[in-house]
């Protein structure tokens, strides 16, 4: 998959469906399936490392991910996101983390926000690195936002994303995600680009939907939020399966002798 079908997609009016991924064995399943891109988030610092946010995330962190990543995927368009601050400290720093992440075998870049990232956002785009905008809840800004909250409620708010998500589009990003803002703010930024919008937590109007792997397999169930669907209980199903094998391990059930034993 490569960005130039994904933004035909829109034109089509056809859905993208994304989702996160971190690791060979979940790209090889994702290879057995019709998505379309997987994002290497730098929600692994919590969903994978356990961190309460996403400021943890490292340039090293997201790189051995997005390699392994790599290695398994074969169809999906591969983003992966620069962690926060790779691309707050200098061209040169931010230009030595989009390399790192493409050699590790990312087809494009995520990174948040607008504003003052826009020279920057150009300079990825026309060094030759596709690159994928981020705005609403913009989790690496989490200490500045108080929280995991639906953003862009406010007029002025909505008016504000709504103009950066147009300098996004001209900064050259090839797709935008906007996580958790009203559905109807996410159809006008829809209606308004040319771009894809990939949606989380943003209603049902986008061009596509991403959502985590850990939550839509459930492999967590701590966290729900409104807008998840868990399409499984892998958390049961695993904890089932260990409880099983614990249990026969301890009866000397398993290992069998004829079926498991040389
Ligand atoms: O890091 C991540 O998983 C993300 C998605 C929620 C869009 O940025």
């Amino acid at each position: 998959m490569s960005i130039i079908t994904l933004s035909n997609r829109k034109k089509k009016q056809q859905k993208i469906t994304m989702v996160t991924c971190y690791d060979y064995p979940s790209a090889k399943i994702i290879n057995e399936t019709d998505i379309d891109a997987v994002l290497v988030g730098d929600s692994v610092a919590m969903v994978v490392h356990g961190h309460e946010n996403t400021t943890t995330a490292t340039l090293d962190m997201m790189a051995l991910h997005t390699q392994a990543v790599a290695k398994g995927l074969k169809k999906a368009l591969l983003v992966a996101d620069l962690p926060f601050m790779s691309y707050r400290k200098s061209l040169k720093d931010t230009m030595i983390a989009v390399e790192r992440l493409v050699h590790a075998g990312a087809q494009a870049i995520k990174l948040e926000g607008a504003d003052d990232n826009l020279e920057t956002i150009r300079y990825i785009v026309n060094s030759g690195v596709p690159v994928m905008g981020h705005l609403g809840l913009t989790p690496q800004s989490i200490h500045q936002l108080g929280g995991f909250k639906v953003q862009g409620k406010l007029p002025e708010a909505q008016a504000k994303l709504l103009e950066n998500a147009k300098q996004l589009e001209a900064a050259g990003c090839f797709s935008l995600v906007l996580e958790c803002i009203p559905s109807s703010l996410a159809q006008t930024a829809t209606q308004h680009l040319n771009i894809p919008t990939i949606g989380i937590g943003a209603g049902s109007y986008t061009d596509g939907q991403i959502l985590v792997w850990h939550d839509v397999l459930g492999i967590q169930n701590e966290l729900q939020p409104k807008f998840l669907k868990q399409y499984h209980n892998a958390h049961d199903a695993m904890q089932k399966a260990l409880g099983k094998y614990a249990e026969e391990v301890k009866q000397s059930i398993f290992p069998n002798e004829s079926l498991h034993s040389y």
